[in-house]
């Protein structure tokens, strides 16, 4: 059976609205500069990605596959036949087209940080195609879902706006490919995010908070809401809790005009890979770690009342144990405190990921009601994560203070009753948390190709009422 389609067939095929689907395998340039209406741009960066496109693909559907001039889709669509597929390829390519050809409005693609940027306007509509139990899971706020395995029904597709940029969603960004091809078929362009809800996980942004003389720069890893802070001091940066990528906080100290100095973590993180160590060697700054949370990684050993000077100032340790055995927190000018996954805007460090939950939320309870609470009422508390639904306290940050962190629920109860309490709660863990653990304990290597997948799902380091 011939494969080839001529170009007044393919025009029939449309004008008869016979369900089809046109791939435009063309580079993404190319396409957006015109295309067929209702073909998609399907470019696959490799074999791997061009077979999971294809498992994606409803196996009943009539394909036409488009290039340049009939040779790539040609061999493409001889492999597609040989899985079984309804395949077609327009004969000599787009330039047998005589018909007119259609511009994008939009970017066939977009990457995390573009998405980021593209929230803030309301015209956006985030459409995720992944299946429900993993939307449940964790999903970019204000995203619907449809499931692909629904978005080919052009029922499905009535609740998608018209009048709004439509960005597909999915775990890795083949799926969301997909998707686009079924909407392309309703005339509905789309853009589908790059590398998904894993590369999501790895967008980092910075807000900045001057007060006196010290810079706090925040950064979000806002997938996963992790917190991570460069504090500056005449030109001079710490940098408590990292997260990967490392090269952006380099960017986000250069902006301020800081110099990464130092570089720490407050405790052994179980939610995401800790990029302490890249940082500091990326930096040449000295990497200080807790003498006791069994770290395998050359540092500085820091126990509580040690400082750690940087710029005109010097950072105060103090133990709190809870969350973790060996977690420490940071206390600068006895105004700002770091407290890591020990105390959040919204609630307390979950202490039951080391298995021992009573002993743990015991040490918990010494050290917020006699450590941290014990603070000046209004010294402001930077924590290392903060929950859904939580908005920044003052212009994009997120801190809480002495003061307020007194009036949290699980806060006014007797130690009995705070570890009876906090050891009944059952919160499920963070994902691949054991491994992560060891990751950041130094005991198992780790390839920065691997980050993304091992930090699929939300943060889970805090408990709440
Ligand atoms: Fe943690």
């Amino acid at each position: 059976m011939s494969l080839e389609t001529s170009a007044a067939e393919l025009s029939e095929l449309l004008q008869n609205k016979t369900p089809v689907l046109i791939l435009d395998i063309r580079a993404k340039e190319r396409y957006m500069q015109g295309h067929i209406t209702g073909s998609a741009n399907a470019v696959c960066q490799n074999m791997q990605q061009k077979q999971v496109i294809m498992s994606k693909i409803p196996p009943n559907m009539k394909i036409i596959l488009v290039d340049d001039d009939g040779t790539s889709s040609r061999e493409n669509a001889m492999m597609m036949a040989r899985f079984g597929f309804d395949v077609h390829f327009l004969k000599d390519g787009i330039k047998s087209w005589n018909k007119e050809l259609v511009k994008s409005t939009q970017d066939t693609s977009i990457d995390g940080d573009s998405l980021w940027e593209s929230l803030k306007d309301k015209k956006l509509f985030l459409l995720d195609v992944r299946e429900p139990d993993e939307f449940a899971e964790h999903r970019i706020p204000g995203a619907v879902n449809i499931p692909l395995s629904q978005i080919f029904s052009s029922d499905a597709q009535q609740s998608i706006p018209r009048d709004k940029k439509v960005v597909t969603v999915c775990s890795h960004g083949n799926r969301s490919m997909v998707a686009t091809f079924a909407l392309a078929q309703n005339g509905i362009e789309a853009s589908s995010l790059v590398g998904g809800m894993a590369m999501w996980n790895q967008v980092l942004i910075a807000t900045t908070l001057k007060e006196g003389d010290v810079t706090i720069i925040q950064v979000e890893k806002i997938g996963k809401g992790c917190l991570s802070h460069i504090i500056g001091s005449n030109g001079q940066g710490v940098v408590i809790d990292p997260t990967h990528p490392a090269s952006r906080y380099v960017k986000f100290a250069q902006k301020e005009g800081l110099e990464i100095s130092r570089v720490i973590d407050t405790h052994q993180h179980a939610d995401h890979v800790s990029a302490a160590r890249d940082l500091a060697r990326m930096t040449g700054a000295k990497l200080y770690l807790s003498k006791l949370e069994g770290y395998k990684i050359d540092s500085e050993k820091i126990v509580d009342g040690d400082t750690i000077p940087f710029g005109t100032k010097q950072l105060r340790v103090i133990h709190t144990p809870g969350h973790t055995a060996g977690s420490m927190s940071f206390v600068l000018d006895e105004r700002f405190v770091f407290s890591g996954d020990t105390l959040f805007v919204e609630g307390i460090g979950r202490p039951d990921l080391r298995d021992m939950v009573e002993e743990f939320a015991a040490n918990l309870y010494h050290t917020l009601h006699n450590k941290l609470l014990a603070l000046p009422e209004d010294a402001k508390i930077f924590p290392t994560h903060h929950g859904d639904g939580i908005r920044p306290t003052q212009n994009g940050v997120y801190y809480t203070t002495v003061k307020a962190a007194k009036t949290l629920p699980l806060l006014d109860l007797s130690e009995a009753d705070f570890v009876a309490k906090v050891a009944s709660i059952t919160t499920p863990r963070p994902m691949n948390y054991s491994v992560i653990i060891k990751i950041n304990r130094g005991t198992i290597p780790i390839s920065p190709m691997q980050i993304p997948d091992l930090e699929m799902g939300p943060n889970r380091c805090s408990i709440r009422m």
